[in-house]
């Protein structure tokens, strides 16, 4: 571990899509890359921090310096994200499925000649920020999502924000044109209990430093 600024703390991350099974071989995903939530745990890693990376399946390589676990549904995220618990600082940068397929078939589903296709029912997936993020014992001390929206970014994330119980919200757009979900740069809002800050547009690695000297003035100000 580095001598950085975070030295002595945990931090949990999230990062990339959950993949939510159909049957064997199929299932409903997202295009989260996990760009962002792994460039986010690296650079708690250089600070200092234990980290450990909850990561859906993405095409990235473990971030060094940290613990990954990797899962695929929501449900097994929620599950590894607890076991890790407790955790000074929680960032939930994964894009998680809201929704899941109510029953997975046990075999793959065939075409039937002629047959209607068939029809999903979907169950709600735990929302797994605002459960972390809930009061009690183990919540840690600094809980930070992010909101992607399309359309009102600020204002919908500062709703996101309370209703989840975040400390913060980083807000982005995600838009197909903005390139956010799978690209290499993003541009966010910082939503706290202060209002919005607008950040600019940064590749997504400096996001993540940016986003760590944040943290580390924060925690410093709050032990004080
Ligand atoms: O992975 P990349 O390609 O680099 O793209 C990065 C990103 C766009 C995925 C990332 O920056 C981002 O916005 N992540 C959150 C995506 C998302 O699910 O947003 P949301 O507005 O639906 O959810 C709000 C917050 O609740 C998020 O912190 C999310 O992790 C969390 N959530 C949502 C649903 C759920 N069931 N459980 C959750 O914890």
């Amino acid at each position: 571990l580095s001598d950085g600024p975070l030295k002595g703390l945990k931090a949990l991350v999230t990062s990339g899509p959950t993949y939510e099974a159909i049957d064997p071989v199929r299932f409903i995903g997202n295009r989260s890359s996990g760009k962002q939530g792994h460039a986010i745990a690296l650079a708690l890693a250089a600070a200092g921090a234990e980290v450990t990376l909850v990561a859906g399946p993405t095409a990235l390589a473990d971030p060094t310096g940290c613990k990954t676990v990797r899962i695929e549904s929501a449900a097994e995220m929620l599950a590894a994200v607890q076991k890790a618990l407790p955790a000074d600082i929680f960032v939930a940068a994964a894009a998680v499925a809201d929704w899941r397929p109510a029953a997975e078939a046990a075999q793959k589903m065939k075409k039937r000649d002629g047959g209607e296709p068939p029809r999903i029912d979907l169950a709600t997936n735990p929302d797994i920020l605002a459960t972390i993020a809930a009061p009690g014992p183990k919540r840690p001390r600094l809980v930070i999502g992010f909101a992607a929206e399309t359309e009102k970014v600020v204002e919908y994330a500062t709703a996101k924000r309370q209703k989840k119980n975040s400390d913060w919200i980083l807000a982005n757009d995600v838009s197909a044109e903005t390139g956010t979900f799978g690209g290499s740069d993003n541009k966010v809002h910082l939503i706290t209990a202060d209002g919005a800050e607008e950040w600019p547009r940064l590749a997504k690695t400096d996001l993540a430093q940016r986003l760590v000297a944040r943290i580390a003035a924060t925690l410093k100000d709050k032990s004080k």
